[in-house]
């Protein structure tokens, strides 16, 4: 029987004791520094011990190639094989996806053996379509077994996956697939979210030149054939777009084996998996979670992966805690805006679920809140289950921090650098100093691979005693509710209503979801008052139309000017503090228009809160 137990070390310092079922590679503090010291001096020794969890057809010399400068150089195996068909070999019974769909008796479970014969037919279709090894497939699909049969069916043939989320527009999907080169896209005409239809066929531009594959009927039969195409490590498993630090989308390419290395390495030692775990992520695969540790890490593992494609509220706001008392979900992974939306329903709607099945908690995608993390703490968890609070980005492939278990826990501290990654924090930035297996390849069409010498990510941070805390992006990246988009995507938006001159957007705090959009605009002609519902509404409609309905900016001043340099650009540090309450301006002798400052200061203190003007007409 597993035991976890909780002890209150001092206020708001956590220690949770967790026994696990095999390798335990460190018990406490002590152990950890030595073992991950020993990481970081010989990495090749750290993951020679995983890279024995992989199903080779020919094994790799060594983890790390010196010479090469390769992670697996001279392995070769495939990802698929190793996440479906050698458990279909041996497990074939056993559930590896269970799907709950929008309404509560919606349930669906598909054994490994099912899942093989779903990849392969849908893999036999792209090889019907023309596709090949390297090629670049599109999937525009909801959270279903079909949408992570597609993934790995790609990943069989060798070809390039391109997943967009199912929330994104017509434009931003376009966008995606023309400038990553897509040869297919894989798709299905509609699906049902929080009791309403979504009709996605609707999304896909009509003047698109592309192999559009629809999944509506297919049917899973034994006769289908799509044999394995080996990977080496020099072959890549997917493309996934992400703002980019100058605020445009960047495809960020990954590689095959390294990065299956490293999300299932991350996955059994921080989460501390056992065989028979059910575990459950929220997140969506259209985001780098939802590769990583929806699809890849848990199906590698063998394990039963719970997916969801409804709402967390609907019918009722509890339809996270019943997944969980059905499912007995052991391992629960989700997103500090969930926990936050959740925790303002009453507390009964959690508590009559019994959730005791769960062991361990994981939240992703933004920082986390002391409430937050003391609600589902003790709400969800009950005081018995540690919170993993795991930093990572689309870039990294993986966690890289995390609290790490039977070491001590601070509320919204993500803690200590995962094994072999050696990371520090230089004029407040978070880097990562050396090579890890997760890293991304390259960005695609910007043509770029990662710096040799240091990888910056963008993000603040500060040490608290020896621990990483996160303080958010420092770059022009928005994290609303833990998307991750960037303010030159709303300009751009924006700036195409025709009464738009101008504009820029900046990040302020929300306490739902986190961060939220201010936006400064600038109009071709002033207008009257009572004109700018009107123009509220275009905008909006605007960002929902180019990015999705998941980009909207709250707050709009509507302002003459903006404040620039000499040069033309756009100040945005001023505009970032002002829209943040700062008093003290920074950079205000290179504002060359100084006269525009008075007036953004009057009106930043009155913006007009969209849903409230939408609402009007
Ligand atoms: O700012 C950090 C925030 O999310 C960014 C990465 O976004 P994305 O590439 O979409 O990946 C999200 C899922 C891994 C980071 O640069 N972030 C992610 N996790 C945390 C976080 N911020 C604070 N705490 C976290 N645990």
């Amino acid at each position: 029987m597993f035991v976890s137990d909780s002890i209150l070390l001092q206020r708001d310092k956590f220690l949770i004791l967790m026994n696990f079922e095999h390798e335990i590679v460190w018990e406490n503090a002590q152990v950890y520094e030595e073992v991950y010291k020993n990481s970081i001096k010989d990495p090749n020794e750290f993951w020679m011990r995983y890279v024995k969890d992989i199903a080779w057809k020919r094994v790799p010399n060594s983890a790390y190639d010196n010479e090469k400068k390769e992670w697996l150089f001279g392995g070769v195996t495939n990802v698929c094989y190793n996440c479906v068909d050698r458990h279909a070999a041996k497990t074939s019974e056993k559930t590896a996806i269970i799907w709950h769909g929008d309404e509560e008796n919606e349930r669906r479970e598909i054994s490994y053996a099912e899942l093989q014969q779903m990849v392969i037919q849908i893999a036999s279709i792209l090889k019907s379509h023309g596709i090949k090894k390297n090629d670049v497939v599109g999937i525009y699909m909801p959270m279903t077994p079909e949408a992570v049969a597609s993934m790995l069916a790609c990943a069989r043939i060798g070809a390039i996956h391109l997943v967009v989320f199912a929330g994104f527009s017509p434009e931003a999907l376009k966008y995606r697939l023309t400038t990553s080169n897509a040869k297919a896209l894989l798709t299905i005409t509609s699906f049902r979210r929080g009791g309403k239809e979504i009709k996605l066929a609707k999304n896909i531009p009509s003047d698109f030149d592309i192999d559009v594959i629809n999944l509506d009927n297919i049917s899973f039969s034994n006769n289908a054939e799509a044999g394995i195409e080996w990977q080496t490590s020099e072959d890549n498993l997917f493309i996934l777009y992400t703002s980019g630090s100058s605020g445009t989308p960047k495809g960020v390419l990954h590689s095959a084996l390294p990065y299956m290395l490293y999300v299932a390495t991350t996955f059994k030692v921080i989460f501390g998996i056992r065989r028979d775990d059910v575990y459950f992520c929220t997140s969506d695969i259209g985001w780098i979670t939802g590769h990583s540790y929806i699809t890849y890490a848990p199906l590698f593992h063998g394990l039963t992966t719970v997916i969801f494609s409804g709402s967390p509220t609907y019918p009722q706001a509890d339809r996270y805690w019943k997944i969980i008392e059905q499912e007995k979900v052991s391992i629960f992974y989700t997103a500090p805006t969930a926990i936050r939306s959740l925790q303002m329903f009453n507390k009964k709607l959690v508590k009559k679920h019994d959730l005791s099945s769960l062991r361990v908690l994981g939240t992703v995608g933004e920082p986390i809140n002391k409430s937050a993390w003391k609600w589902y703490f003790e709400t969800v968890g009950n005081k018995k289950c540690p919170i993993m609070d795991t930093w990572w980005q689309t870039e990294t492939g993986g966690i890289i921090l995390a609290p790490l278990r039977n070491l001590e826990q601070t509320p919204g501290v993500a803690g200590k650098p995962f094994f072999g990654v050696e990371t520090d924090i230089i004029d407040g930035e978070l880097v990562i100093k050396n090579k890890f297996p997760g890293l991304y390849k390259a960005i695609v069409h910007e043509h770029t691979t990662p710096d040799d010498a240091l990888y910056k990510t963008g993000d603040g941070a500060v040490y608290q005693g020896t621990d990483v805390k996160i303080k958010g992006r420092m770059d022009d990246v928005i994290n609303i509710s833990g998307h991750r988009l960037g303010t030159a995507e709303f300009e751009c938006a924006i700036n195409k209503v025709s009464e738009v001159k101008e504009s820029a957007v900046v990040a302020i705090p929300d306490e739902l979801k986190g961060q939220t959009a201010f936006a400064y605009v600038v109009l071709t002609s002033p207008l009257e008052r009572n004109d700018f519902a009107e123009i509220v509404k275009k905008i909006v409609n605007s960002t929902r139309n180019n990015i999705g309905s998941i980009a909207k900016p709250d707050y709009i001043v509507f302002v003459p000017d903006l404040p620039k340099t000499r040069s033309g650009k756009i100040v945005r540090k001023l505009l970032r503090n002002l829209a943040n309450g700062g008093e003290n301006l920074p950079e205000l002798h290179s504002v060359i228009n100084s006269e525009v400052i008075k007036i953004l200061k009057v009106s930043v203190k009155n913006p007009i809160f969209c849903p409230d003007m939408c609402k009007l007409k």
